[in-house]
């Protein structure tokens, strides 16, 4: 079942035949394939390249087609070379010689350009919803718990934050993902039917028309870059690799903070598993299989891009290798942002532990040093005297906040009562963070 027949006397060998097809993966595109097909009879027949008649039959063809796949009626499956060749071969069955005409003023190099085109679009606009709903859980999240803890850099405890705060950060994370995302959709928005194999055709075709039934914001400028161009996929897998990265780092705090170490968190049953020995354990598995899947999405990224890098001008079959990285890909990224925005709806705050995590670690030693700035000291003196203040809690065991004021005058003249209002940590928040928390948590 060859749409080249003609040329050859020997049958494809069946490895090869087994090696070539590429119906198992594209068949995800009959959707795009199949409007294509549908937008191309129609400026074909507008173009009077094909008759009135003859364009009802194909559209009617290609709708039955459709109808039947989407009801299961139609198996795409069979010794079909893809999923143009399933789609052009059954309407000739069903409709006879017309069916033949579909292919004019067209090559498969085109119009499987023109289907992943369409089928990356409306993709990456899932995708776009998908970060929103997790935006939403992160915003719904924030403003329900808009708890004290502590910041860290170097997983060491830096300064105090708000658990608001911290879930905004990947908020804004993933706000910048979708603009990404968007910016890949403007850029991909063009349409390739109509540069034929690689140089267009000899037909009077109307690439205006195919552009806004397909609605493209318009045709590609040049036939060669138009069938041998997939810098789209590459771009929407660098996006859907940087989200990844971002579910990964969120991943790893939501499993650090899950552990006994931390206890900042509890997941929800319902996105954890146990252990077959150990009866107390309660594993973080969604989070870690996301943060595993991660590696798999830029290995994606890496194949194609290894892929496309010695290629010619133009159409090659190694780019029938873009397909399975691409729908891997974005299955994935799909998954994860999914499971990400239920296990975040679901997880349990433990407000005292955070709280009480602030307790050690000198996480007010920046103010204490911003204090002795405010009353006339350089900052650089400021940093020294409080190191030294921080020895003297380590020995004494005692937070700073504790030493009385006789102990810490010690260090300074300039520190007097008025230092314990400064450096308390609510106030310290609310002096440095209350706008962004409120901006965050809108
Ligand atoms: N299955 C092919 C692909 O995915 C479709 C294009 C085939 N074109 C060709 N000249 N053999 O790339």
């Amino acid at each position: 079942m060859k749409l080249w027949g003609g040329r050859f006397t020997k049958r494809e060998d069946e490895i090869m035949e087994k090696f070539n097809t590429s119906l198992p993966v594209d068949h995800r595109l009959y959707y795009q394939d199949i409007t294509g097909s549908i937008a191309h009879v129609k400026m074909l027949v507008e173009c009077n390249l094909l008759s009135e008649a003859e364009g009802i039959l194909l559209i009617d063809g290609l709708e039955s087609i459709l109808r039947d796949i989407e009801s299961g009626l139609l198996k795409m499956e069979g010794a079909y070379e893809d999923i143009h060749s399933f789609v052009e071969m059954n309407l000739t069955k069903r409709i006879g010689e017309t069916g033949k005409k579909l292919h004019t003023a067209r090559s498969r190099n085109d119009q499987v350009a023109v289907d992943m085109r369409l089928y990356a679009k409306q993709k990456a606009g899932e995708v776009m919803m998908a970060l929103q709903q997790l935006i939403d859980s992160l915003h719904d999240k924030a403003a329900k718990n808009n708890v004290i803890m502590p910041g860290y850099t170097h997983l060491q405890r830096a300064q105090v934050v708000t658990f608001s705060h911290h879930l905004g950060a990947y908020a804004q994370m993933f706000s910048r993902d979708k603009k990404r995302m968007s910016n890949a959709i403007d850029i991909l928005d063009e349409n390739p039917l109509g540069c034929g194999a690689l140089a267009g055709t000899t037909h009077h075709i109307d690439r205006q028309i195919t552009t806004e039934l397909l609605g493209f914001s318009k045709p590609v400028d040049n036939f060669l870059d138009g069938v041998s161009d997939r810098d789209y996929l590459l771009e929407l897998m660098s996006s859907f690799s940087i989200t990844m990265m971002h579910l990964s780092r969120l991943s790893e705090e939501l499993i650090l903070w899950s552990s006994q170490e931390f206890k900042f968190i509890e997941m929800d049953d319902a996105y954890s598993t146990g252990s077959s020995i150990m009866p107390q354990k309660k594993n973080p598995d969604a989070a870690e299989l996301i943060r595993g899947k991660t590696g798999r999405v830029y290995g994606s990224l890496l194949s194609l891009l290894t892929t496309l890098k010695g290629l010619p001008l133009t159409y090659n079959k190694d780019m029938q290798e873009d397909k399975e990285q691409f729908f891997d890909a974005l299955d994935t990224v799909m998954d994860c942002l999914e499971i990400m925005s239920k296990m975040i709806d679901t997880l349990h705050v433990n407000e005292e532990n955070m709280k009480a995590a602030i307790k050690a670690g000198f996480l007010n030693a920046t103010e204490v040093a911003d204090y002795l700035v405010s009353k006339g000291t350089a900052f650089r003196d400021a940093h020294e005297i409080v190191g030294k203040i921080i020895i003297y809690c380590e020995q004494q065991k005692k937070a700073i906040e504790d030493l009385t004021i006789e102990e810490l005058a010690k260090f300074s003249d300039s520190i007097t009562d008025d230092i314990y209002d400064y450096i308390d940590y609510e106030n310290i928040l609310n002096k440095g963070n209350k706008k962004l928390i409120k901006q965050i948590t809108k």
